[in-house]
């Protein structure tokens, strides 16, 4: 597809679709809980839905109902073995959750992905995992991962790579497990799976120590069913965001955002680099922050981020760098290793691509040094996406500002966003 400039900006309401960490999380949580909770609003992207299949075939009934599902849980520990391997495309977040979930079953499962998610690491959960006691048949430390399901013991583990879809797996191993884990983050990460859990009843306790957190899990309580709503997904909404900060003219409000403070790094960023930004009507929702945003033009200027901001917005590093394309002055963004492990090795794809663009960008151990163009005179206008949808959306969003960005493949962006294309254009984007 090519993005091309626009002339007068974005605008309206946009809808964004529904958040996807908590979409993935509205499908496992209510799948091990007692009775049938009704989900609004769930993400149907191609990740997502592979989570809802990874549950069908672990016999739970889930029936669709015009936009909300109907998940029959039977409780903690009651999943069935699947007739054949699960198979979880380029869903990370699937791939970490279900491999602590599923090493506390009784039955054997094998989990499989796509070229993208098969070369993604493992070991980072298998590794803590083992400490409990679980098992897996696996050398390479990829998928295909066979699990080996069998009883675990609680334990005592401080969480080495920041990372919620780590902290999520291990959650989810001891809520099947007898007696207290207690695992120790150094850095905070996203709580979506504590927050819905203590919705629904889990004994749960989280306990901030200075910058240490203790996630404190009794395992073996019955979760109760409980209705979620999800909310609209602040990583998607980025990209109009950022693409009315930079083209003159534009002014959008996005409602019913989750605005999780373990989340909303890029809101922070932005306004730093002056982004007039408003974030109104600030409410709970199922557990979760959930707010309206109203979003203008604005000149933006760069900036310096530490690496502990990498943690709040670890997946908005790809758009955040074409604000700081177009920003007056450097950005340096630091301590951003964690993008090589992504869909992509996020952090070379935003710098090969912003260079083909025009755009002055090196790398400098994990740090991402912009300097951007006066005029932007792309010296290839092919996008390089390797299939990362994130990819491929931000440099839609350069595209909307320089024009003429050629990306080699569009069909990456339904991972997470159906419909970008089309919400684009009709809020006054020119992708053909
Ligand atoms: C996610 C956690 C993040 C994020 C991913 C979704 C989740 O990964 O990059 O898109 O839903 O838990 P890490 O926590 O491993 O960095």
């Amino acid at each position: 597809m090519i993005s091309n400039k626009i002339k007068e900006g974005i605008s309206g309401n946009i809808n964004i679709p529904s958040d996807k960490s908590i979409s993935h999380r509205s499908i496992i949580i209510p799948s091990i809980a007692k009775g049938v909770s009704e989900v609004s609003n769930l993400l149907f992207s191609d990740d997502v839905l592979h989570t809802l299949e990874a549950f069908k075939s672990l016999g739970i009934k889930i029936l669709k109902e015009k936009n909300k599902i109907i998940i029959h849980g039977n409780g903690i520990g009651s999943l069935k073995k699947p007739h054949k391997n699960i198979y979880l495309g380029n869903s990370g977040t699937s791939a970490r959750l279900l491999t602590g979930l599923l090493s506390s079953q009784s039955f054997n499962s094998t989990l499989e992905g796509d070229k993208s998610l098969s070369s993604r690491p493992m070991h980072r959960i298998m590794d803590p995992l083992k400490l409990m006691g679980a098992k897996f048949d696996n050398s390479s430390g990829t998928l295909p991962l066979k699990i080996i399901g069998r009883k675990l013991t609680n334990a005592k583990i401080e969480i080495k790579i920041p990372s919620a879809q780590i902290k999520s797996g291990l959650i989810l191993a001891a809520i099947n497990t007898n007696g207290m884990s207690h695992f120790i983050e150094k850095n905070i990460t996203r709580d979506h799976t504590e927050n819905m859990l203590k919705s629904f009843g889990a004994d749960i306790d989280v306990i901030k120590n200075g910058s240490d957190t203790s996630i404190y899990v009794n395992g073996k309580q019955n979760l109760k069913a409980t209705n979620i709503e999800v909310p609209s997904d602040l990583s998607s909404s980025a990209f109009f965001i950022v693409a009315a900060l930079i083209n003159q003219g534009s002014k959008i409000s996005i409602k019913n955002v989750n605005i999780n403070p373990t989340r909303d790094g890029i809101l922070i960023a932005l306004k730093k680099m002056g982004g007039n930004i408003e974030i109104k009507n600030k409410r709970t929702l199922c557990g979760e922050n959930v707010a309206d945003i109203i979003v203008e033009h604005s000149n933006l200027k760069g900036c310096e981020l530490e690496p502990e901001m990498a943690q709040l917005m670890i997946d908005e590093y790809p758009i955040l760098s074409i604000a700081a394309a177009f920003a007056d002055g450097t950005s340096i963004f630091k301590g951003l290793g964690e993008l090589r492990v992504k869909e992509s090795d996020r952090l070379e794809l935003i710098r090969l691509n912003l260079v083909r663009c025009g755009c002055e960008c090196e790398i400098i151990n994990d740090d991402l040094i912009i300097r951007p163009s006066k005029v932007y005179n792309p010296i290839e206008n092919n996008i390089r996406t390797d299939f990362d949808h994130r990819i491929a959306m931000s440099f839609t969003v350069m595209g909307s500002k320089i024009g003429n960005v050629i990306i080699n493949e569009a069909d990456s962006i339904n991972t997470s966003f159906p419909g970008f294309i089309e919400i684009f254009n009709n809020s006054g984007g020119n992708i053909s």
